[in-house]
């Protein structure tokens, strides 16, 4: 990870080119790469998915998910460059038309000589992840080419292993670069800047001044029409050994030897093998109420939609500090924020009156929001008579650096990351196979589920599990809207 470089030409092929990731986040992103001048000068997507369609329909798919889904207007300039540049290939059509149609693509650019690469993007569901790895096997795609897979990546230890295992008979792992879009995420990175390069922080981040470290992912979204999707994974497996787990590895990491992919993974890899398995009396399973009534879910359905739980880095650096991490559907509001408690002050000069705790203790806020906003709260002295306290804060945010609109969405900018071959920002087999190691208790011998009211933070035994102390949200205080 670096200063921005050029891909080499490219053909991507897109599997799921008609599903929900594609309308919604890929082909909008793909577009937007384009108009920044992100994509290689030459490129090809050819799509692919079960949906009959020709190159045109495709074209007019794509129009329309970006028209819906972009982040900004669709210029017609851009667009006219975009939409020529897309083909289509029914899965129906077999994996032979499929090759051809990509080798037709490769040809059109000036051949593998002219140093064109072929990148797969696998974006459908687990179970047809293997089967799409056999099809690119078997019509001799996968030679020399990438893939981008999306997560969930198995559901347990030995899924996981089985599907590297296949993913392995085809491909190297460095051919192969595994999405977590969490990591894509401007405010993620800063995660990274904010500790690394600053003095300031680094030498306060550990067990001396850490208390505890939250990680809260609410959203208010229900399972929308993924009931298929969500009944065989719930909120444990979509959101906490994926992205929360990851996000958790920003913060808990040692720093890396340098900017190199390799050397942040093995920092990373170290924080997962120094997870302590997790213990289910320290889990709480949640399910809102009106779930199983949900079109596509079983009337006695088991699976989570919220899961809060705490979980421990037994090392160095953290041996004692808490990690809580909380997330879930059809919740009170919609935040995805790390928030790490320091320490109170060992002298309680300031009487109760004073305002002093009331709104815990000091924290460093990051809000892994497309404003990428940051917020120091300490207590500070009320203006006016006497000794009051209130919370007050200092508060970073993209919105207002006037370069909001550089900023890339999580992503496009994984998407230009695996074209030129970047693997900072992906997860490994490794790193993966651990995570479900350390979440087999969890697995086993699941706590019982508690009922919760959409709307609301969750299951009201949340506030024991981190007793004394409190979730960070709802905010005692806004983000300021303009800075
Ligand atoms: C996806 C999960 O990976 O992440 C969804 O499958 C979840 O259930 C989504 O809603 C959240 O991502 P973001 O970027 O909207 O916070």
């Amino acid at each position: 990870m670096s200063f921005p470089a050029q891909p080499d030409p490219h053909v991507i092929v897109l599997f799921g080119a008609t599903g929900d990731l594609a309308r919604r986040k890929l082909l909008p992103g793909l577009l937007r790469l384009s108009e920044a001048g992100l994509m290689p000068e030459q490129f090809r997507l050819v799509g692919t998915s079960l949906d009959e369609m020709d190159d045109e329909d495709f074209r007019a798919f794509a129009h329309d998910a970006c028209m819906e889904f972009a982040r900004a207007a669709v210029l017609d300039n851009g667009w006219r460059t975009f939409a020529p540049r897309l083909t289509y290939v029914p899965q129906s059509a077999g994996g032979g038309a499929l090759a051809d149609a990509v080798h037709a693509a490769v040809d059109e650019l000036g051949g593998a000589d002219a140093g064109v690469r072929i990148l797969h993007y696998l974006s459908v569901p687990p179970s047809v992840a293997s089967s799409a790895i056999g099809l690119l096997a078997d019509s001799g795609l996968a030679e020399n080419s990438r893939v981008v897979m999306e997560k969930p990546f198995g559901t347990d230890l030995d899924s996981a292993r089985k599907l590297n295992a296949t993913v392995h008979e085809v491909f190297e792992e460095h051919q192969v670069f595994r999405i977590d879009h969490f990591l894509g995420k401007e405010a993620a990175q800063n995660v990274l800047a904010l500790r690394f390069a600053n003095g300031l922080f680094e030498p306060i981040w550990n067990r001396q001044h850490i208390h505890h470290v939250l990680i809260e992912v609410p959203e208010t979204l229900g399972i929308g029409m993924r009931a298929n999707f969500y009944e065989a994974t719930g909120a444990y497996r979509d959101m906490v050994v994926t992205h929360l787990m990851q996000v958790l590895a920003f913060v808990a990491m040692e720093p890396p030897t340098s900017l190199e992919p390799h050397a942040i993974t093995e920092e990373k890899n170290k924080v997962f093998r120094s997870l302590k398995p997790l213990d289910p009396d320290h889990v709480v399973r949640g399910q809102y109420r009106g779930y199983r009534d949900e079109p596509g879910v079983a009337a006695d359905s088991e699976t989570e939609t919220f899961v809060a739980l705490r979980c421990e880095v037994d090392n160095w650096r953290w041996s004692g500090v808490p990690f809580y991490l909380r997330t879930g559907k059809r919740m009170a509001e919609s935040a995805r924020i790390i928030s790490i408690s320091y320490h109170e002050p060992p002298h309680g000069m300031f009487p109760a009156e004073s305002g002093v705790r009331r709104y815990g203790p000091d924290h460093l806020t990051f809000d892994l929001d497309e404003r990428s906003r940051m917020s120091l709260s300490f207590y500070g002295k009320r203006p006016g008579p006497g000794m009051q306290l209130d919370k007050a804060s200092m508060q970073f945010s993209l919105e207002g650096t006037g370069k909001e609109l550089e900023a890339l969405e999580a992503y496009e900018r994984l998407i230009h990351d695996a074209m030129v071959g970047d693997h900072t920002l992906f997860t490994t087999a490794d790193g993966i196979e651990r995570l479900w190691e350390v979440s087999a208790p969890l697995l086993a011998s699941p706590p019982p589920l508690q009922p919760y009211e959409p709307g609301t933070w969750g299951p009201d035994a949340i506030d024991d599990l981190i007793a004394p102390y409190r979730w960070r949200l709802p905010f005692e205080r806004r983000w300021r809207r303009s800075i």
